[in-house]
């Protein structure tokens, strides 16, 4: 076996599987360092996270960083709990530091601690409402007592909107306002809920941060990238078999790593399209049960849409009559409110030309399997 696989599909693994992304490392750096909060923005999968950790290392000598990911929160509760125990666990490494930090600034909501076997602490809190702005505020007092300018990073953003909480925002507004020395990046992928936050005038956050859109990765400075790790194991590198994948993902980050990581695994070099075409059979096979029941738990105008705008790839007006008709879909007042589900849900995405199925992958299972699975089901 030569040497492990560069790329990479979670995580991230520092600057020499990182692809390009120079500009927007830098952009996000030079307003950290000028005092400003930044709002990052982009579909999923085009490489939010990995930029974010990107710009971590390149601040750590200079800066605390904290990274903190809420999609899993439901609550302002999980929200600060997850939040105490990021920052916290982040800035103090040393056990005994953790303890007496808790105990400063958490004294009476009194934490869980469990000592681990390998001399770390594991903490937790079980917070009910009014705990949860205590926390809060020990989490932010503990924060302004540092001495460092610290970075704080808070992926899938978008989340506090679906709290309970209708003051979440404003409430994490008024404490982050007040300090000066610690930075926020806010990512999230639903470009409806961030705007709203962010963008519009009415919203908690309106005009407290730089928005930052991130569009793909450049197609040449990524083929190069990608040619230069087969090179090295002096394996073929076509580039117009690049390119052809490229094109077919629309260059978004995830499908291109997944795929160059499948090729990248028979260890014969990429030469030609087939080499994508097989890892996407590979990549879509291996799904085949997920998406199989996510298709299934669907209703039944839902699952009809989804086929009908994956057949079709792009679909600019889905309640038009010649869309309605020629997929069977019924009234356009089903389809609306079917669209409209779906897109909560992130099973179709909203672009620039029209609908299509948001996870690439799902809509060529859709496409693959239009009459054997249909059969499957009933
Ligand atoms: N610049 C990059 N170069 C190489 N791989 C990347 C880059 N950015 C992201 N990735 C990889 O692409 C995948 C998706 O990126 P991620 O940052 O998780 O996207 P997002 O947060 O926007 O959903 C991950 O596996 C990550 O490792
Ligand atoms: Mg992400």
């Amino acid at each position: 076996m030569n040497r492990s696989n560069p790329f990479l599909t979670a995580g991230y693994d520092g600057p020499e599987t990182f692809c390009d992304r120079e500009r927007e490392t830098a952009d996000l750096v030079s307003a950290i360092e000028n005092g400003r909060n930044v709002t990052l923005i982009a579909p999923r999968r085009y490489g939010k996270t990995g930029l974010i950790r990107n710009v971590m290392r390149v601040l750590a000598d200079r800066y605390d960083t904290v990274y903190i990911d809420i999609y899993a929160t439901e609550s302002l509760s999980d929200f600060a709990r997850i939040f105490a125990e990021r920052v916290v666990s982040s800035l103090e490494t040393k056990r005994e530091k953790v303890v007496s930090t808790l105990g400063r600034f958490f004294g009476s909501l009194r934490p869980t601690v469990s000592p681990q076997p390998d001399g770390s602490v594991k903490w937790s809190f079980d917070l009910a409402q009014p705990e949860a702005k205590a926390s809060l505020e020990g989490t932010f007092e503990f924060l302004k007592s540092r001495k460092r300018p610290i970075m704080i990073a808070i992926d899938e953003f978008q989340q506090v909107r679906k709290y309970p909480e209708a003051n979440t925002e404003a409430l994490l507004r008024s404490y982050i306002q007040f300090l000066p020395d610690v930075h926020f990046v806010f990512a999230g992928s639903q470009l409806r809920l961030m705007s709203g936050m962010f963008v519009s005038p009415r919203g908690a956050f309106y005009n407290s941060t730089d928005i930052m859109s991130l569009d793909v990765i450049d197609r040449k400075k990524y083929r190069d990238f990608a040619g230069r790790f087969f090179a090295a194991e002096a394996m073929p590198f076509s580039k117009a078999a690049f390119d052809e994948l490229y094109r077919r993902f629309d260059g978004i980050t995830w499908y291109v790593q997944s795929v160059l990581n499948r090729v990248w695994q028979k260890g014969s070099g990429f030469r030609t399209r087939r080499d994508t075409d097989d890892a996407v059979k590979s990549l879509v096979d291996n799904r085949n049960l997920v998406f199989f029941d996510l298709f299934r738990s669907q209703s039944e105008a839902s699952r009809a849409l989804l086929k009908a705008v994956a057949a079709e790839g792009v679909v600019s007006a889905p309640t038009g009559k010649a869309f309605l008709s020629d997929h069977s879909l019924g009234a356009a007042s089903t389809v609306s409110s079917a669209i409209e589900n779906l897109v909560g849900r992130e099973l179709l995405y909203k672009s620039e030309n029209g609908y299509m199925v948001y996870d690439r992958l799902f809509g060529i299972w859709l496409r693959r399997d239009m009459v054997s699975h249909h059969s499957k089901i009933t």
